[in-house]
């Protein structure tokens, strides 16, 4: 038998798709990579997926499992070959189960993550994880990229949310791990092996996660800075007066904010231009006029130690949104722009200013006009520090003629300031070389050794991460 006679007897004819137009799932949302499958398989429940793996194993096709496709490093399609299979999860779509009084929720792994969202909120709980993705994301792909988003200086990342996996192995068994447990210690923790994982150890089906009570009320302020040194006083100063109410901490930079200007021009923006502009985010368990009042003494505190230079306290909900727009749309202005060299990283808060000062001099000696665009979660200390060409200048040819050297100075600077060459987005197809350079070799090793006891014949997500 044919392997796609196989997976058409795993799924039905129906959910394996080999012919036709197959690029939605072949390219990558940042169009970095194009590749072609042998067929794309979306199987309706774990026993169908562990069908799938069987199917494939016994063929030797590499696996690459997709949840929404918006991830950033090309990890969720497939290699030029025309011999991998794309497992969709999308069909995988139940909410399994609320349990309000554990604050936990399970969940198929192919629930788009606004949907979790939505359905914690029906029962007046709240599931924190969010990020301007979270329409297409899917909680697989969060969970196996462990992202990050806007919430993770109060709710941690998508690792700490989680309590309980399933997961199919390369064996093509379903491993039943859905604890809703906070305290499990019977050995290893094969539930954060898989995390962060990005497909490569196993295919996450299900996954139980934590939910919070919904804050009385959430309130977003905007603030105008004349430096990052500011923002990194303006947060101390929101970690002293509201504690674990500061939910979200955003860094715009003034690049940033004029792509978006450029490229959607209908939005709103609420303060004039300004070197630096910080979102604030304050979750409060009082209520509405407590949070305003907070919010209100702690940036008028900032304004007369010369902080900041202008704040706006959104006034209803429509202006929080407004706010939090402007600040989601700038990956999407920057894909207007055109093709763009992008570096998720990590570094401790306090060394970020003088991160961005060295190597946005460094940048500009070596690529005069390059375009920095510097935004992220600077109150978990993560940048986005991405280029644009320099005006005039093709995108694909600057990013063929410079990436590698660009790269080579960010993630120098990154090692040299103590920081990480990935903070949310994970290794995938992109930062797999540079994996491979920077990461202690005693890490390297073990990792290699953990990917063949579960991956003995290496067919998930070949190419990905190692
Ligand atoms: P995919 O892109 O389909 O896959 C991502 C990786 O996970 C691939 O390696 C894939 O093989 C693997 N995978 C997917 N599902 C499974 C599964 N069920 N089991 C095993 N492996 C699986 N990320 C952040 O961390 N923070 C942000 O703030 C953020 N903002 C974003 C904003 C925009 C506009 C966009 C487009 C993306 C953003 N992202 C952000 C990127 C982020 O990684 C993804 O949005 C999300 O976590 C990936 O989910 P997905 O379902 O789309 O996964
Ligand atoms: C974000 O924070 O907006 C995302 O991680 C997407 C990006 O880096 O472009
Ligand atoms: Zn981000």
């Amino acid at each position: 038998m044919s392997l796609l006679e196989a997976l058409r007897g795993a799924v039905g004819a129906a959910n394996v798709l080999s012919d036709g137009d197959l690029s939605a799932w072949e390219i990558d949302w940042r169009k970095r990579y194009r590749g072609r499958a042998l067929a794309v398989v979306r199987p309706g429940n774990s026993a169908e997926v562990a069908a799938v793996v069987k199917a494939c194993a016994a063929h030797g096709a590499g696996i690459v499992t997709q949840g929404g496709n918006t991830g950033m490093v090309g990890g969720s399609v497939p290699d030029a070959s025309g011999t991998q299979v794309v497992l969709s999860l999308a069909r995988l779509n139940r909410i399994r189960a609320i349990d309000a009084a554990n604050l936990t929720m399970t969940v198929d792994a192919g629930c788009v993550l606004q949907s979790v969202q939505e359905a914690a909120a029906a029962q007046h709980l709240l599931f924190p994880l969010s990020l301007a993705a979270e329409g297409s994301c899917t909680i697989g792909g969060n969970l196996a990229t462990n992202a990050g988003g806007t919430q993770v200086l109060r709710y941690g990342n998508a690792r700490e949310l989680c309590l309980g996996l399933e997961v199919v192995t390369a064996a093509g068994e379903v491993w039943d791990g859905l604890s809703g447990l906070r305290k499990d210690n019977t050995g290893y923790d094969l539930r954060d092996l898989f995390i962060g994982s990005e497909g490569t150890l196993g295919i996450i089906t299900a996954a139980t996660l934590k939910l919070y009570p919904q804050p009385a009320a959430v309130m977003t302020a905007l603030a105008a800075l004349p430096t990052l040194e500011a923002a990194l006083q303006l947060l101390q100063l929101a970690q002293t007066r509201l504690g674990a109410g500061l939910t979200g901490f955003e860094v715009m930079g003034k690049f940033a904010l004029s792509l978006v200007r450029k490229h959607f021009p209908q939005l709103a923006q609420p303060l004039p231009p300004a070197p630096w502009m910080v979102l604030l985010e304050q979750s409060d368990t009082e209520s509405e006029s407590h949070a305003r009042a907070l919010f209100e003494s702690l940036l008028e505190s900032a304004l007369e130690a010369g902080i900041i230079s202008d704040a706006a306290v959104a006034e209803s909900l429509v202006q929080s949104h407004t706010m939090w727009h402007l600040r989601e749309s700038i990956p999407l202005a920057q894909a207007e722009e055109g093709l763009n060299i992008k570096h998720d990283i990590s570094l401790p808060v306090s060394r970020i200013p003088s991160f961005v000062a060295a190597t946005d001099d460094a940048l500009l000696a070596a690529f005069p006009g390059a375009r920095l665009v510097n935004f992220g979660h600077l109150g978990d200390g993560n940048l986005h520090y991405n280029l644009q060409a320099p005006e005039g200048v093709a995108a694909a040819d600057f990013l063929r003629d410079s990436e590698a050297a660009v790269n080579a100075i960010v993630y120098d600077a990154v090692v040299e300031h103590g920081g990480s060459i990935s903070a949310e987005h994970g290794i995938g197809a992109l930062k797999r070389g540079e994996l491979a350079q920077r990461k202690p070799a005693v890490a390297l090793a073990l990792m290699r050794s953990i990917k063949t006891a579960l991956d003995p014949a290496g067919l998930l997500n070949p190419g990905k991460l190692l």
